[in-house]
């Protein structure tokens, strides 16, 4: 039996011990906020805190988790600055369809508990670990400065993807269109 510490609650799981925690979080305790991407550590979506410190919960064997609490997205409002976190996230109108979101809020809250005013090139180091499909980066940032600075920014002023999204979206239809045609 092994005891952990989630979201402020002691959970006693029956698991083996190199069993994932994400497994643990999602498929034994119920907590499905957390969600699987890669299961390899390249995407970000399974992100947790341990100790407020962001990581990878796929590749977490949950005997390693030991003593330290855990946060996923379901705990991390119960913070002030996972709450602003969370409020930016709205304020921006961040998600689209929300797959990689989890991941994101818990690696911005993670940032902002240990930089409060993050430049541009921190918030981009810190983040560069969490894949959006859907573009959502410029709108991520915006969200991060607006909790380092308490300045909003109306977000229909910003693009819904990152140019650099909306150009490989454009390929791969562009890509799937000729293959149609032929
Ligand atoms: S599912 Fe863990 S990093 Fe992708
Ligand atoms: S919002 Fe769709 S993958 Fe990020």
């Amino acid at each position: 039996m092994i005891v952990l510490n989630i979201n402020g609650e002691s959970r006693s799981v029956d698991v083996p011990d190199d069993m994932p925690l994400l497994w643990v979080l999602r498929d034994v305790i119920g907590l499905t906020g957390t969600k699987f991407g890669c299961g390899i550590a390249q995407c970000g979506a399974c992100t947790v805190h341990l100790d407020g410190v962001a990581v990878r919960s796929c590749v977490l064997p949950v005997a390693a988790v030991g003593t330290k609490a855990v946060t996923t997205i379901e705990g991390v409002g119960a913070s002030a600055v996972g709450k602003k976190v969370q409020q930016a996230w709205l304020d921006i109108e961040v998600v689209q369809c929300g797959y990689c979101q989890s991941g994101q809020i818990m690696s911005a809250a993670a940032l902002l508990a240990a930089t409060p005013e993050p430049s541009d090139a921190e918030i981009d180091v810190a983040m560069s670990g969490n894949i959006c499909r859907c573009g959502t980066y410029v709108r991520i940032r915006e969200a991060i400065r607006q909790v380092a600075t308490g300045q909003k920014v109306a977000p229909q002023t910003l693009p819904n993807e990152a140019p650099n999204q909306a150009a490989a979206t454009g390929q791969v239809l562009s890509f799937v269109r000729v293959e149609g045609v032929a």
